[in-house]
């Protein structure tokens, strides 16, 4: 077989697999022509990409069924049911672990992050997950007609007390004993801004996500059209083509390890493309297997990343991870 032929055959076996088929076939056609150079027959390659993609795509944080999300937000939107419609995103948070974990701390994050960056009227995602369906909590008054949904959050703190422990799932769900200890704030008042609020015409908040998994990006497109916003998420690898598009501020939110790990020293480079005023980067800060407290070795991590650089840092600590807001405008 020729090399081409041969990268063609492992492209289809991945593409055709359940586990990784859903993957960008750019990202796997990369993978491929990697593996097919090492390895001289089609299976070891094979098993070679799919080892890579393990890593890389790391199904084992989770997802929601995205086809039935999708039904469930069209029906919720056509009732103008802002309730259902924040119940959803949240169950859609709730399904991968990286939203999990920010679920409990989602307002404040916004609100601490959005302090220091100014609101943003254009936010790059960049390797999204599900965070773009965070949007309602993330206080954007600049695109909300002036109204302020700070201080709302989709899980209080007085919440977070009466629950005792309990999964973040359990503290969505009783909402008679959170009502009873929030002073008889709703959940439906605590939470989120609506439709029209992030559509205010002329001022629509410009929303890029990128993510190498298909029926994600299909997914927050569909939420994105919902809001009335524009489907500005792409089936991007991020490592191979970083993102041009310009905005006030850039997430990346809990990935640079496993990036510079899966794709060794393309972090760098990345942060110093692109074309944001703002880099908020963040990391876990306990381990997903092992519990263990990575605040410091991360700290060192971000620093060195960016040494050299004269980009004014602030970091912020939350409960779950720590946060850093990189000013690229002062700097060089
Ligand atoms: C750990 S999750 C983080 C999700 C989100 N940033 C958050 O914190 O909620 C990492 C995400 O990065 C995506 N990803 C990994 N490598 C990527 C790449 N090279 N380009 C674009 N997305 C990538 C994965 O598919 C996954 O959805």
């Amino acid at each position: 077989m020729s090399n081409e032929a041969e990268v063609e055959a492992v492209v289809t076996a991945v593409k055709q697999s359940t586990k990784y088929g859903d993957t960008s076939e750019a990202t796997i056609r990369e993978l491929a022509a990697e593996a097919v150079r090492q390895h001289k027959k089609t299976k070891p390659a094979i098993k070679a990409v799919r080892a890579r993609l393990h890593s890389i795509m790391a199904p084992y944080l989770g997802d929601p069924d995205y086809t039935a999300e999708a039904t469930r937000l069209d029906a919720a939107f056509a009732a103008h049911d802002d309730a259902a419609i924040e119940a959803i995103c949240q169950d859609c948070l709730y399904a991968h672990l990286s939203t999990r974990e920010r679920l409990p701390i989602l307002a404040e994050f916004y609100e601490r992050i959005f302090a220091i960056t100014g609101q943003p009227q254009s936010i790059l995602d960049i390797a999204c997950g599900l965070n773009p369906l965070a949007l309602r909590w993330m206080g954007l008054e600049a695109v909300s007609g002036g109204r302020s949904v700070r201080g709302q959050s989709a899980v209080s703190s007085e919440q977070l007390a009466v629950s005792g422990g309990r999964s973040v799932r359990g503290q969505l769900a009783v909402s008679s004993e959170q009502l009873a200890v929030s002073g008889g704030r709703s959940v439906r008042g605590q939470s989120a801004v609506s439709s029209e609020q992030l559509a205010v015409s002329g001022e629509r908040v410009r929303f890029y996500a990128y993510d190498i998994h298909e029926p994600r990006i299909a997914f927050v497109n569909h939420y994105l059209k919902l809001e009335g916003l524009e489907p500005l998420a792409k089936v991007q690898d991020v490592a191979m083509d970083f993102p041009q598009e310009a905005a006030d501020v850039a997430l990346f939110l809990k990935e640079m390890p496993r990036f510079e790990r899966n794709y060794g020293g393309r972090g760098r480079p990345l942060l110093e493309a692109l074309r944001a005023r703002f880099l908020v980067i963040s990391y876990p800060t306990i381990s997903t297997h092992g519990g263990r407290n990575l605040t410091n070795r991360y700290r060192e991590f971000m620093h060195q990343l960016i040494q050299g650089h004269d980009w004014p840092v602030t970091e912020l600590l939350f409960a779950g991870e720590l946060v850093f807001v990189i000013d690229k405008r002062l700097g060089d």
